[in-house]
């Protein structure tokens, strides 16, 4: 067995990418506002914001694109569609939206019945927490232990803290809990995954009490992956098998499949056995995304969705993903940069705030390792850390994040190891003049959401 598994593919197209000079790097930092986010993408070599409907699609689905039947209402590619949501999942009801947060705009909502209600959740991803908040509920964070431990050696770094969670519940009250959300695999800690013991240890405290638990399971199949690889008592089942009993402990499931869906564009809701839920959302759906049917996607777009759902669970593609992820997480370990240990599913975390002490959490140590990547070899990163944090709405401070990360997000059957090298080589740059690196400070602040529009400048000491 070679040491990383072999890609299950060739390349069929190329698409044109440039290093433009470092003159002209910093030239176009600098215009940016030293935000990697205000970067045009051609000015970018070796593009790592994130995975989200950046990988490329199979012959196989460029073929079924043009099968997609474009009527308004009851087209032939939904049916398509549904079939393959149903069938993997083993849920009832199916509605397709335009990405994960249309999703989560259309059943959040659906769930808080009432004035001060709370989500529980391993960790909410940041536009979950948005539609949380925006539907007046609370969102609490519940991640386990070992999550923000560098040096604990953990296989499921993802997983619910299950005593907090039981006593969050008994604190607050039951009836003041509108759901518990599952984010597998735990993006905001590293893409790290959670256990099918955990899974289901969440899933017997949620049926004890009555409240709804939700996948939001944007690499769902890569969890399934970690938990056939390092769960013991699951190594001899099949992926599809392993998914099937995680979404057996839900009930609901919200995508967005332009991670494990290997599209482009496209999410998806799925609902167990509720139809006055499944209904409600077919209701709230249309003024929102889009008839019933079609969700804000075209024909087109649920024909390739449909077989990217069934690729992404090829165990074949599986070893290949996660072990590109592996290699690119040892390369930078082997040189000294810290990073979450073990590589999660989609991501290398590097941490800055160990990497860069001397710049302190509100000069963003993670925004400014970004920013030297770029000019260093043209690579964009994106900072996991305080700046995309914010402010604390009541006192206006900044808030400290757990971890000052630079998230390097791999996107699915798009770069080779060569390019792992390359960014290797990069970083291994940057992290020895580490010492060197400034802070940065705002020149301009957005009040919402503010690491994607900020202009920054570095610190004169
Ligand atoms: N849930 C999780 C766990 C996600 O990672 C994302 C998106 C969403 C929901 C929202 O889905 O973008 O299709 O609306 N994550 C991307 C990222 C943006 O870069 O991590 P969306």
């Amino acid at each position: 067995m070679p040491r990383y598994a072999l890609p299950p593919y060739k390349i069929k197209m190329v698409e044109e990418i440039r290093l433009i000079s470092k003159e002209l790097r910093q030239k176009r930092l600098e215009e940016a506002g030293y935000n990697p986010f205000r970067l045009r993408s051609e000015d970018v070599y070796i593009d790592l914001l994130t995975d989200s409907g950046t990988g490329a699609m199979s012959d196989r689905q460029w073929g079924a694109l043009m099968q997609g039947d474009e009527s308004y209402a009851g087209s032939r590619s939904f049916y398509k569609l549904e079939e393959v949501v149903k069938r993997i999942t083993g849920y009832d009801y199916f509605i397709p939206v335009h990405q994960g947060r249309g999703a989560e705009q259309v059943v959040l909502p659906l769930l808080v019945k009432q004035p001060n209600m709370i989500f529980l959740s391993n960790t909410h991803f940041d536009t979950t927490r948005a539609h949380v908040e925006l539907s007046g509920a609370r969102a609490i964070d519940i991640p386990a232990k070992e999550t923000y431990d560098a040096s604990a050696v953990f296989p499921f770094k993802g997983n619910f803290d299950l005593e907090k969670l039981e006593k969050q519940i008994l604190e607050h009250g039951i009836e003041r809990i509108a759901g518990i959300i599952m984010t597998i695999t735990n993006n905001s800690a590293g893409g790290q995954p959670v256990s099918l013991a955990n899974i289901k240890a969440v899933r017997e405290i949620s049926l004890r009490y009555g409240i709804k638990t939700i996948i939001d399971g944007a690499r769902y199949a890569e969890n399934a992956y970690f938990i056939q690889q390092r769960e013991e008592s699951c190594k001899h089942m099949s992926i599809k098998e392993i998914a099937k009993e995680v979404f057996h402990c839900a009930d609901i499931f919200l995508m967005s499949a332009k991670k494990d869906g290997l599209v482009n564009i496209g999410g998806i809701i799925a609902i167990k056995n509720d139809f006055a839920l499944f209904q409600a959302c077919q209701t709230r759906v249309v003024p929102y995304e889009g008839f019933p049917t079609y969700g804000g996607l075209a024909g087109r777009d649920m024909e390739a969705l449909a077989v990217g759902l069934e690729e992404a669970l090829d165990p074949a593609y599986l070893r290949y993903r996660i072990d590109e992820v592996r290699y690119l997480g040892d390369l930078l370990q082997a040189a000294g940069i810290p990073i979450q240990f073990p590589t999660g599913g989609h991501a290398v975390f590097v941490d800055c705030g160990q990497m860069c002490p001397h710049i302190p959490f509100d000069q963003f140590p993670a925004h400014s390792v970004a920013c030297e990547l770029y000019i260093e070899g043209g690579i964009r990163g994106v900072e996991i850390g305080s700046l995309l944090l914010g402010r604390d709405p009541d006192t206006l401070e900044n808030m400290k994040a757990p971890k000052e990360y630079l998230r390097l997000t791999i996107p699915r059957r798009t770069y080779t190891f060569e390019h792992w090298n390359y960014v290797a080589e990069v970083f291994k740059n940057v992290f020895e003049r580490r010492e060197s690196i400034k802070g940065l400070e705002f020149v301009y602040e957005s009040p919402v959401l503010r690491h994607f529009t900020a202009l920054m400048k570095p610190i004169q000491a």
